[in-house]
């Protein structure tokens, strides 16, 4: 069973796209009244019509998660186009630390997967909090920056999004970190095809496209519900999948006691391995700012 806590846009978004692809029986939970009850009675009648054997059960109750295998966080505020991922923090840190005291408590063998921003600080609390093993904690967000990435690559190349594979690793925020050295056109090197600026270009743009998408319509959520359902099809059918995915790290990248966006091995048990790739120059630089932004925030909460 898999759980989702917080049935708001991206919440509900990914819980109707999981149901679609029949991928597990899900249970949904938020605090306002008759919300997540009334999710899973549209999402069940959904699922009819894709012939998807899943069962929805809503719940304004914590103990509905018992016996979930994966617990898939999305509870908290949301940024609004003047806000930055870490303006969020506070707020967010006191609801996360409350959902996962009733992980622990109710679903003491689930996975926990982070998406509520700022994610990175989040999946790191969802841990301590949690105290759980850290390959059963980990973070969406890097699947999304990625898809974004592809997306504006795909368009600048005139070639479809399936040719073009890249990664966006790093902190989900500001600085992210697109690994244009790493990208090819169905394994032709980026490089060989877009000049220095073009591909600096599409760095930026990618840096910057969530808070236009934000301005434009006040959230995003098909995006990022489609990178939940990647990485719990993974999950869910052990498929192994190589995924930017935000994962405690002890040491790889020369770093350690910090969650950030790396390519992992997910599947059946969660995170199985982080996969290190050389990072050399602006790339290096980006994601070492990233890891100081993370831990700036971390050291100013309370966990
Ligand atoms: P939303 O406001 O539509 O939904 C949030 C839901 O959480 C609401 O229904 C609210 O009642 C519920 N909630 C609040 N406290 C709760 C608690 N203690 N227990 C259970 N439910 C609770 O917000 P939206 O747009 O769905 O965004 C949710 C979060 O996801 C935000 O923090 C947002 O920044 C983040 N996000 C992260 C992305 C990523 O790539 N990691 C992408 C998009 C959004």
């Amino acid at each position: 069973m898999i759980t989702v806590v917080g049935t708001g846009r991206v919440g509900s978004t990914l819980a109707s796209q999981l149901a679609a692809e029949e991928l597990d029986d899900i249970t949904l939970i938020d605090i306002v009244k008759g919300l997540p009850q009334g999710e899973a009675l549209d999402i069940s009648h959904m699922a009819t019509q894709y012939a998807a054997d899943v069962e929805l059960v809503g719940s304004n109750d914590y103990e509905a998660m018992a016996g979930s295998d994966l617990v898939i966080v999305v509870a908290g505020l949301a940024r609004r186009p003047d806000m930055t991922r870490m303006d969020l923090l506070n707020k967010n840190t006191s609801i996360i630390k409350q959902v996962s005291e009733q992980i622990k408590q109710h679903a003491p063998n689930s996975k926990v997967m982070m998406i509520t921003n700022p994610m990175d600080v989040m999946t790191y609390v969802a841990l301590k909090a949690t105290g759980f093993p850290a390959n059963r904690v980990f973070g969406m967000g890097g699947m999304l920056d990625s898809s974004r990435y592809r997306n504006l690559l795909a368009k600048m190349l005139g070639v479809s999004y399936a040719s073009v594979h890249g990664m966006v690793i790093g902190e989900h925020g500001e600085s992210m970190t697109p690994l244009a050295s790493r990208t090819s056109v169905n394994g032709i090197p980026l490089k060989e095809l877009l000049d220095q600026d073009k591909m600096k270009e599409a760095v930026e743009k990618t840096r910057k496209i969530a808070a236009e998408v934000i301005a434009l319509k006040g959230a995003t959520f098909y995006a990022p519900a489609q990178g939940v359902v990647k990485m719990v099809e993974s999950i869910v059918r052990d498929k192994k999948c190589v995924y930017p995915v935000c994962t405690y790290l002890t040491g790889q990248y020369g770093v350690s006691d910090v969650c950030i966006g790396v390519p992992v091995v997910l599947g059946k048990n969660g995170v199985e391995r982080v996969i290190e790739v050389i990072l050399e120059g602006v790339e290096k630089e980006s994601f070492l700012k990233g890891v100081q932004s993370i831990k700036a925030a971390v050291s100013s909460i309370q966990i």
